[in-house]
């Protein structure tokens, strides 16, 4: 009898479920459908030239981050119509002003606002692959979340972020925007960037809309010159390169932004295959693609197009809706349509494309919902997200080294002097790093490294200082007194690296080695015996052998953001144990470039690197990075059980379980990123020598340990095949997990189908 009153009672939950499922999806259908009506009705009243205006962008008249044109008549052509987007304008007053312009248009049809909102707004966290280096999905959400919050109560409505191009070239000066190197790691950021940005969806007044740029392969710019070719094969595309942007279409992203490069002879921004074909297509992407600024244009000088009518015309025709600065849409559209070479159909697809989304974002129905002066004055220096950005910059620094130095003690029974030397010591806004906006009220709430030293030691520490040296440049005379602190220290902390502007867009360089005579100062200090640790404020993987090797410990700190010199002395003084894994490899040296964990075996491997005999090696340098991609070290000590399989000869399409157990046998209890890599022995094209395919973060207090499982399917085994075909093979994977790319136990399992 109990049986059938169960029976009866999941009949009658389902019958619940089904129908609250039903009319849900029919909630959302006629919402759908009243949308399109809306933007429909919209639409219609559209002369040629307003829907033209829509699809043109153009910079604010107070900022720029592009080469210029100067243009008396903007604000004119916002008032008649002839304006859908500004970039560069933020604040409530500001955006109010132009949103106020745009209502004495005909149609009144409002401003999107858009604004690079890189790594925080107001509070400024760790730079992108700072962030990446945390491997913590949560804490890379709200920090998007944060950054969301402050800038749409500054007007702002849509961030170009995040950018989600694989870097695998350190001089390239745009690695630091990105995720690092690896698609798998790249794709769950994707994910948590957007949903950041985004938050509970368009509409509510603390999301932005997001735009996961730059489609597409921009990353892979020859020799890492910015803004230079891109050719690489259909399957590399595919595999390496476009997973991060699929993922961020998966997770909702409102928009796209193609990018500067050709990809194999098309310029980004011209490309019918990347925007109409593979994203609005395959994708089935229906939000809107904004060019990168005056790329439009650029496609003159890219040999693609003789002149701007031209370059319009294939821009629009690939799908790109909407024209960044270069005023090749507004130009020349029209006339475009009136003779045919853009289709109206054309234009009204990219039009409807950005009515939705001012739509969806509540802008019709209130221009100024994001003019809100009290709201824009919360986020001023809120404490709250100023925590929230020390967590992320705490989370983001990677240990490289550490011979029994650190933790340091907070407090001493002796007197302790620590000697404070280098560039970064005293510094403020170098930590906030390139793609932040110098509020001038935001210096005052940088805490400097020393300042955060101080704050955390007792009243036996004093502190000794002394700048050394300027981050880039050739004078030595600040060496001396450098010395001569640090000879009277009992420990020294020497900051060094990249000044905020050397890395970033534009910013390539040949000689990633550690700017001007930091290094030298270094060795100086290094020279007095006196145990010396190292951190390095950067925005890219540089080059710092002797230091590496001569320290007694290094943290990279990347650029950390307004928390930085807390976040810092935190890491310092054990408040925090370190936990960052870096997302790049860090080169030996330049000529290695570009050098990635996940490369191809060739058919010559090198065994080692005294194995050069006819190998594919090089004759005069490692083939291994100094740090490998998933590094970085604990004041924990992470020792791996070796790997058991729920099964080694799995069949079809089933599921196999792999588990480690992870002792922390230090001190301290900390976090592990425990990762799992997989190689395909053979392929039916050749398969990199491993590949991460899941990572898991778990704490672990010292002395104890922790069963790690990880759930391997065949989705995990697929790839492009010569065809583009997506699929796994049978036969033999290596299993691998452990504490980086290069520090894994292994184990065999067969496949078939
Ligand atoms: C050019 C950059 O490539 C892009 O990332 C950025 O969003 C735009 N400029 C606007 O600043």
């Amino acid at each position: 009898m109990t049986k059938y009153i169960k029976i009866a009672g999941l009949l009658l939950m389902q019958v619940f479920v089904t129908g609250r499922l039903f009319a849900q999806h029919r909630t959302q259908v006629t919402r759908a459908s009243l949308l399109e009506h809306k933007v429909d009705s919209v639409l219609q009243l559209m002369t040629l030239d307003e829907k033209v205006g829509q699809m043109n962008q153009y910079n604010g008249p107070w900022a720029a981050t592009g080469p210029l044109t100067n243009d008396d008549k903007l604000l004119d052509q916002v008032k008649s119509g002839k304006v859908g987007s500004m970039l560069n304008v933020t604040g409530v007053k500001r955006t109010r002003e132009l949103q106020q312009l745009a209502m004495q248009s005909r149609l009144k049809i409002p401003l999107l606002f858009g604004q690079d909102v890189i790594h925080g707004y107001r509070t400024i966290f760790p730079i992108p692959l700072g962030e990446a280096a945390s491997w913590d999905m949560n804490a890379i959400e709200k920090s998007a979340r944060v950054a969301a919050i402050e800038s749409s109560a500054s007007g702002v409505h849509w961030t170009f972020a995040p950018m989600v191009d694989i870097a695998r070239d350190p001089r390239w000066g745009r690695v630091m925007e990105g995720a690092g190197e690896d698609t798998y790691l790249g794709s769950a950021i994707a994910t948590a960037r957007v949903k950041g940005f985004q938050g509970k969806g368009l509409g509510n007044t603390d999301a932005v809309m997001a735009c996961a740029k730059h489609f597409a392969a921009y990353g892979a710019a020859v020799g890492g010159r910015d803004y230079n070719s891109v050719d690489m094969s259909m399957r590399q595309l595919y595999e390496t390169y476009l997973p991060p942007f699929k993922a961020a279409a998966d997770a909702g992203a409102a928009t796209f932004m193609n990018s500067f490069n050709d990809l194999n002879g098309v310029p980004a921004t011209g490309n019918k295959l990347l925007q109409r074909d593979i994203l609005k297509g395959q994708w089935n992407f229906k939000g809107f693609v904004v060019s990168d600024w005056g790329s439009v244009g650029e496609m003159i000088p890219h040999g693609f197009a003789k002149d701007n009518y031209e370059a319009a015309m294939l821009a629009a025709n690939a799908g790109s809706d909407m024209d960044m600065e270069s005023r090749s849409y507004i130009n020349n559209l029209a006339r475009l349509v009136k003779e045919g070479k853009v289709k109206m159909a054309v234009i009204d697809d990219a039009v409807r494309r950005i009515l939705r989304k001012k739509f969806e974002m509540g802008l019709f129905d209130d221009p100024y919902k994001f003019s809100n002066e009290e709201r824009e004055k919360q986020q001023w220096n809120n404490t709250a997200n100023y925590e929230v950005a020390k967590d992320m910059a705490r989370k983001s620094m990677v240990l490289l080294k550490n011979q029994n130095v650190l933790p340091l003690a907070k407090e001493t029974h002796a007197p302790r002097i620590i000697g404070l030397i280098g560039p970064f010591a005293k510094a403020k806004s170098d930590h906030l790093g390139f793609w932040s906006y110098d509020w001038p009220d935001d210096s005052s709430r940088i805490v400097s490294v020393y300042d955060g030293i101080q704050q955390k030691t007792g009243a036996n520490t004093r502190l000794f200082y002394a700048k050394g040296c300027n981050i880039n440049d050739t004078v030595r005379s600040g060496f001396n007194e450098a010395v001569t602190v640090a000879a009277q220290s009992d420990i020294v902390i020497i900051t060094v690296g990249e000044a905020r502007d050397m890395s970033g867009e534009a910013k390539s360089r040949s000689n990633i080695h550690l700017p001007g005579v930091q290094e030298e100062l270094v060795k100086a200090v290094v020279a007095t015996g006196k145990p010396v640790i190292v951190l390095i404020s950067a925005g890219r993987p540089l080059i710092f052998n002797w230091t590496a090797d001569n320290a007694t410990a290094v943290i990279y700190t990347w650029w950390l953001g307004t928390a930085a010199g807390e976040a810092i002395a935190d890491v310092l003084f054990g408040d925090y144990n370190p936990s960052g894994k870096l997302p790049m490899s860090f080169p030996l040296s330049e000529g290695q470039l570009p050098v990635y964990y996940n490369h191809y075996n060739t058919g010559r491997p090198a065994k080692n690197d005294d194995d050069r005999f006819y190998r594919s090696a090089y004759t005069d340098l490692s083939l291994y990075p100094k740090f490998p991609f998933g590094y970085g070290l604990s004041y924990g000590k992470f020792d791996y059980s070796d790997i058991t399989l729920s099964n080694k000869n799995p069949k079809g399409n089933t599921t196999v379980t792999a588990t480690v157990t992870v002792t922390n046998n230090g001190n301290y209890d900390g976090e592990e990123t425990v990762q799992l890599y997989i190689r395909d022995m053979v392929g039916s094209v050749v398969r990199p020598v491993k590949e991460l395919k899941g990572f898991q973060k778990v704490f672990i207090k010292a002395g104890e340990s922790k069963t790690i499982t990880f759930t391997i399917n065949t989705e995990l085994l697929k790839f492009y095949n010569d065809q583009l075909q997506f699929n796994w093979e049978p036969g033999d994977f290596e299993i691998m997990i452990g504490t980086s790319s290069a520090d894994v136990k292994s184990v065999m399992l067969s496949w078939s189908k």
